[in-house]
């Protein structure tokens, strides 16, 4: 069996500083693992270089059994891989159901005269069922219509992960996704 991730010898270096240093790690199909070290220990670097937000230093890392050491993060993100930020990261200005729909990557009606009349993109019916579906999973279905940079810390991390979920993702990474104090929010 294909491993669905596979991380090997995996270092990050920022100067000085090794923040990663050779980690190795394998995640199968339906496993669930917890990533735990004290505050500036690399569990974020470590989501970042897996995700593609940041290029390692040396060693590789194995999606599927293709390498995506050097791919960008919206492909990694295509092929399965979806990652929650530490810091709240929502789109502002839109809706907490436009935050998930925008999130789907599929084709969305933006014709010129919807646009013309000032009508925002249509989507389909199932997948504004799909996005509720998801909404109601992370427990913001009373928040559908707010405008998502209104929601509170913690709320908008729930809309984080919402968004992650939006992507389909084979193997989905939350970076401390029950932590809201004002710290790991605005630091
Ligand atoms: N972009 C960067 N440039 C330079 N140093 C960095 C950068 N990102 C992280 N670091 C350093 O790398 C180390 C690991 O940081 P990282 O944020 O990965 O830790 P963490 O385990 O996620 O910590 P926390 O529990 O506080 O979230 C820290 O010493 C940090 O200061
Ligand atoms: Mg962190």
């Amino acid at each position: 069996m294909t491993a669905l991730l596979e991380i090997r010898r995996l270092t990050k270096k920022f100067g000085g500083l090794t923040a990663v240093d050779a980690i190795d790690l394998t995640i199968n199909e339906g496993e669930i693992h917890g990533v735990i070290g004290p505050n500036g220990a690399g569990k974020t670097t470590l989501f970042s270089l897996v995700s593609g937000a940041l290029k390692p230093t040396s060693g590789e890392v194995v999606f599927l059994g293709q390498s995506i050491t050097n791919v960008p993060a919206h492909r990694i993100t295509d092929q399965g891989l979806a990652r929650t930020f530490q810091r709240s990261a929502v789109y502002h200005g839109f809706s907490v159901l436009e935050n998930v729909l925008i999130s789907m990557h599929t084709d969305v009606d933006t014709s010129v005269w919807k646009a013309l009349f000032n009508f925002g993109p249509t989507y389909p019916k199932d997948q504004i069922a799909r996005a509720e579906e998801i909404l109601d999973f992370v427990g913001l279905s009373g928040f559908r219509d707010h405008p998502a940079e209104n929601l509170a810390l913690g709320h908008q991390r729930s809309l984080g992960i919402a968004i992650a979920l939006a992507t389909g993702p084979r193997l989905l990474m939350l970076d401390e996704p029950s932590s809201w104090d004002e710290r790991a929010g605005s630091s």
